[in-house]
C-alpha cells in the first residue's frame, strides 16, 4: 500500500486535494490542467456569462477528431472507392452510421457554435483590451471551422457533395486576379475530380486540423493571459490600476511596484493558498470573489463535455447523415445548392458575382479582423456601444436571412420558391 502511495505521489506530486494547497497544485503541476489559473472569478463560472460556448466548440472538435481517425480506418480518398467506403459505412461497418452521424452532427454545431461563441464574445465586449489579438485569432478560428467543413463536404463523394463543392468553389473563382488560380489549385485541375477528392483531404484530415490545434493552443494561452475571461458587464466597478507586491514576513516587506494591474483578471501571479503565503498578488476582497478551479471549474466543463457528447450521440440516433447517389460530373441536379453556410454568398452571387464572390466575404473578414483596433470606445457597457450593437446585429441577421432563404426559399433555376410547396428537382 505504501509504495503505491508512492509510486501515485510520484506522478501526482502533490498534497491531497482536501487541503487548498492540493487543490491548487492539481491545477499548476498538471500538463492538461495548467491552462486554467487555480483559482477563477466566481461570476465567471455563471452559465448566462458564456454559455460555455467556447468550449461547446472545443468539445465538438475533440468529437470531430476521435470520430474522424475512426472514418480513416474506413476510407480511400479516390473515386469511386470513396462512395462505396460510405456505402459499406452505411450498410456493412458495425455501427458505422452511427459513427458516420456522430462526424457530421459535430461537424455543423462546431459551425454554428463558434459562430455564436464570436457573437458571445461579440456583445460582451470582451474583444476589448487587452483581448484585441485573442480575437483575431478567433476570426482565422472561424475561417478554419469553415474551411474544415467545406472540405469534409466533399468526401462522401455523392452528387450532393460533388456540387456543393462545384458550386462553392466556382463562388471563390469570382476573386479578380487571383480567384481562378486559387481554384485550379485547390482542385488541382479545372472542375471537380479525383485530383480535388484527394487535396481535399489532405487538407481535412492534415494541414487543417494541425493548424486548428495549433492556434486553440495560442487562443487558450491568451485567455490566460489576457486575463481570463472578461468579466460580466453587470459586475465591472471602478478598479484600481496598480498592484503593490509585498515579498517577504511583513515585518520586513519591500512594497514592488510591478506592473498596472488588469481590471478584470481573475488570478495572481502565483496561486498563493492561505497556509503559505509567500507574496500576495491580489486583495482579500478580490480573493472573496475567486473558487479554486479544482472542483468548481472543472465540474462544470465536465457537465457541458457530457452534454455536448450526449446531444451529438442522441441526434446521431435518430438522424442519418444524408447520401445521394454517386458523384456525376454529367448531371447537374437542379437548383446546385453550396454548403449551407455558403448559402448566403450564393444568394448574393445569384444577383452579382462580384458581390458575393468578392465584396462580401472580403469585406465581412476584413471588418471581423479590424473590429477590436477601429473600435476606440473601451466601455464595455450595451448603453455605451449602441450603435457598434446595431451595425453587428444588422451583419448577423443579414447574415441569418440569406441563409434562409437560399436554403428554404430557392427551387429550379433558383427560383423564388416557398418552403411548404417542396420542390426538390430530381436529376434526369
Ligand atoms: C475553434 C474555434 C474556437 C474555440 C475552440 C474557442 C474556444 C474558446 C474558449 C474555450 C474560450 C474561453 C471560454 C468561453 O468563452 O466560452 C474562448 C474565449 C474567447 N474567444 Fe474563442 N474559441 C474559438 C473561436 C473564436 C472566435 C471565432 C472568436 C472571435 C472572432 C473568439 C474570440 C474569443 C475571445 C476574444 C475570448 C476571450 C473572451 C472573454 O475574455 O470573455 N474565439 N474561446
Amino acid at each position: 500500500m505504501k509504495l503505491i502511495r508512492e509510486i501515485w505521489q510520484s506522478i501526482v506530486r502533490r498534497d491531497p486535494l482536501s487541503t487548498d494547497k492540493g487543490k491548487s497544485e492539481l491545477v499548476f503541476l498538471n500538463v492538461w490542467l495548467h491552462i486554467h489559473p487555480a483559482k477563477v472569478k466566481k461570476e465567471n463560472l455563471r452559465f448566462k456569462h458564456s454559455f460555455y460556448l467556447g468550449f461547446i466548440t472545443f468539445f465538438l472538435f475533440i468529437i470531430l477528431v476521435t470520430t474522424g481517425i475512426a472514418l480513416m480506418c474506413y476510407y480511400r480518398p479516390y473515386p469511386p472507392q470513396a462512395y462505396q467506403d460510405m456505402k459499406d459505412l452505411q450498410f456493412a461497418v458495425f455501427m458505422g452510421p452511427f459513427l458516420r452521424n456522430m462526424h457530421r452532427w459535430a461537424a455543423h454545431g462546431m459551425v454554428v457554435c463558434v459562430f455564436l461563441h464570436m457573437c458571445r464574445v461579440f456583445y460582451t465586449g470582451s474583444y476589448k483590451k487587452p483581448r484585441q489579438f485573442n480575437w483575431v485569432v478567433g476570426v482565422l478560428l472561424l475561417l478554419l471551422t469553415l474551411g474544415l467543413s467545406f472540405t469534409g463536404y466533399l468526401l462522401p463523394w455523392d452528387q450532393l457533395a460533388y456540387w456543393a463543392i462545384t458550386v462553392g468553389t466556382n463562388i471563390g473563382s469570382y476573386a479578380p486576379l487571383i480567384g481562378g488560380q486559387l481554384r485550379e489549385l485547390l482542385l488541382g485541375g479545372h472542375s471537380v475530380g479525383e485530383a480535388a477528392l484527394l487535396r481535399f483531404y489532405v487538407l481535412h484530415v492534415a494541414v487543417l486540423p494541425s493548424l486548428v490545434i495549433l492556434l486553440t493552443i495560442v487562443h487558450f494561452w491568451r485567455v490566460r493571459k489576457d486575463g481570463g475571461l472578461s468579466r460580466p458587464v453587470w459586475k465591472l466597478k471602478p478598479q484600481k490600476q496598480e498592484a503593490l507586491v509585498t515579498i517577504g514576513a511583513p515585518a520586513e516587506a519591500v512594497p514592488l511596484h510591478v506592473a498596472a494591474a488588469s481590471t478584470d483578471k481573475t488570478y495572481g501571479l502565483m496561486e498563493v493558498v492561505t497556509g503559505k503565503p509567500i507574496f500576495e498578488t491580489i486583495t482579500p476582497e478580490e480573493e472573496e470573489d475567486t473558487v479554486f478551479s479544482y472542483p468548481y471549474a472543472f465540474v462544470r466543463e465536465a457537465v457541458v463535455l457530457m452534454g455536448t457528447v450526449t446531444t451529438i450521440m442522441m441526434m446521431s440516433l435518430f438522424m442519418n447523415a444524408p447520401l445521394e447517389e454517386m458523384a456525376n460530373p454529367a448531371v447537374t441536379p437542379n437548383p446546385a445548392k453550396a454548403p449551407w453556410y455558403f448559402l448566403g454568398l450564393q444568394e448574393l452571387v445569384s444577383h452579382s458575382a462580384l458581390l458575393g464572390g468578392v465584396v462580401a466575404p472580403a469585406l465581412m473578414v476584413l471588418a471581423l479582423l479590424a473590429i477590436p483596433y477601429f473600435d476606440r470606445n473601451p466601455s464595455r457597457r450595451p448603453g455605451d456601444r449602441k450603435w457598434v450593437l446595431w451595425v453587428f446585429t444588422l451583419f448577423v441577421v443579414a447574415n441569418i436571412a440569406l441563409i434562409i432563404v437560399g436554403t428554404f426559399f430557392r427551387g429550379p433555376g433558383w427560383a423564388w420558391v416557398p418552403p411548404w410547396v417542396h420542390v426538390v428537382a430530381r436529376p434526369e
